[in-house]
């Protein structure tokens, strides 16, 4: 077992292609420890069958929340009823969890009792963010089925619903009780589903987890999931700029993504292609990396790197087209992440990714109209 030493301690993390081979095998715990609390995250073939033991004791009652479209199910040992909310990105609203409290509560469910958010993002943010207000605040557990939420959504306690003006808009910060990431699930996750994790996966290259292709998935999550829980452990608010890092690509991934709605006017299915986050993401961590380039922050070799870890993951012919420049900007200068006074990045440079303020909009648009160029050239 690796990965459970002290979060912040990279030197706990096992180097890329030397983990110890019985992690193939055996679950990885991962030890998840903030300022209020301390939970784990346990990782690997099987971890499903942990689930029960990380229900808070006393505990006799168990909402399972979820989506029709998740086909796991899960055993908690207590009492419990599933409770399935619509499918896609529309769940995440107020309304959905004005209902799922209303189902709590015809349930019976107390104080003592416990959340289970079976699914991707929107399940573990919707259901944590029902468990964070439901009695002012129940436990909850967050069971990922999809890579992006076992490297990223379901750990750090981000729970959360968008708002016609914006995402994620509405939210708390609330920690699991423990969280499962069972890789056997991810082997029938789609084609589509599994590129979109991977998106998120190669951010971990950048921010220090470089060399991850060489493992294991169960592996790779682990060392994801590690890395995050020292980054959440250090500045679990966001208020050091610390955690910042895990935004790395995103700024202009959630400008593509907003963009694909409005243009869409529906789901982003609509627009003419399936836009998935963890492509825009991919197409975020290309673009910073040209932006860093006419900072002066890194050179081309390190430019070239970030082609080369997107291409890895299969993401460099699945990049979202860019679209006109200009609206892009706007869709960032209006991101809560640059709000604040010009624009603002998450970027690479001589001491590692950080978030770098007061960025000209004309570079930014410059720089988006060269890679859009760049893309069509290798089209
Ligand atoms: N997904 C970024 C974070 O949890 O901070």
């Amino acid at each position: 077992m690796w990965g459970a030493g002290e979060p912040g301690a990279q030197g706990d993390l096992p180097a890329a292609g030397t983990a110890g081979r019985e992690a193939m095998t055996a679950l990885i715990r991962v030890p998840v420890r903030t300022a209020g609390t301390q939970y784990e995250v346990v990782v690997g073939p099987g971890a499903l069958g942990e689930l029960a033991s990380l229900i808070p004791d006393g505990a006799r009652r168990a909402a399972v929340v979820t989506q029709e479209a998740v086909g796991v199910t899960v055993e908690t040992g207590l009492d419990q009823e599933r409770m399935v909310i619509p499918g896609g990105e529309v769940a995440k609203k107020l309304g959905t969890v004005e209902d799922l409290c209303r189902r709590f509560a015809r349930f019976g469910l107390t104080r003592k009792d416990v959340v289970v958010a079976l699914g991707g993002g929107v399940v573990t943010d919707v259901g944590g963010f029902a468990a964070s207000v439901y009695h002012r605040g129940i436990a909850c557990v967050n069971v990922a089925t999809t890579l992006l939420g076992q490297v990223d959504a379901a750990i750090g306690g981000k729970t959360g619903v968008n708002l016609p003006e914006g995402k994620n808009l509405v939210g708390s910060f609330w920690q699991p009780a423990g969280v499962v990431c069972d890789t056997e699930v991810l082997a029938s996750l789609p084609a589509g589903e599994m590129r979109s994790g991977l998106g998120e996966v190669a951010k971990y290259a950048f921010i220090g987890a470089p060399g991850l292709e060489e493992l294991s998935l169960p592996e790779q999550v682990a060392r994801c999931v590690s890395l995050k829980a020292a980054v959440v452990g250090e500045d679990e608010r966001e208020t050091s700029g610390r955690r910042a890092i895990l935004n790395y690509g995103h700024t202009l991934g959630h400008a593509l993504e907003a963009d694909a709605l409005a243009r869409a006017a529906g789901p982003v299915e609509a627009a003419g292609g399936v836009l998935r986050h963890g492509e825009a993401v991919a197409a975020g961590l290309v673009f910073a990396a040209r932006l860093a380039f006419r900072l002066g922050r890194i050179d081309t070799d390190r430019v070239a790197y970030h082609d080369r870890v997107v291409a890895s993951y299969g993401l460099a012919e699945h990049l979202p087209p860019l679209g006109d420049p200009e609206r892009l900007v706007a869709y960032m200068a209006g991101d809560k992440k640059v709000a604040g006074g010009g624009l603002s990045f998450v970027l690479d440079g001589p001491s590692g990714v950080e978030l770098v303020g007061g960025i000209d909009p004309v570079l930014v648009t410059e720089t988006l109209a060269e890679l859009a160029r760049e893309m069509r050239s290798r089209a």
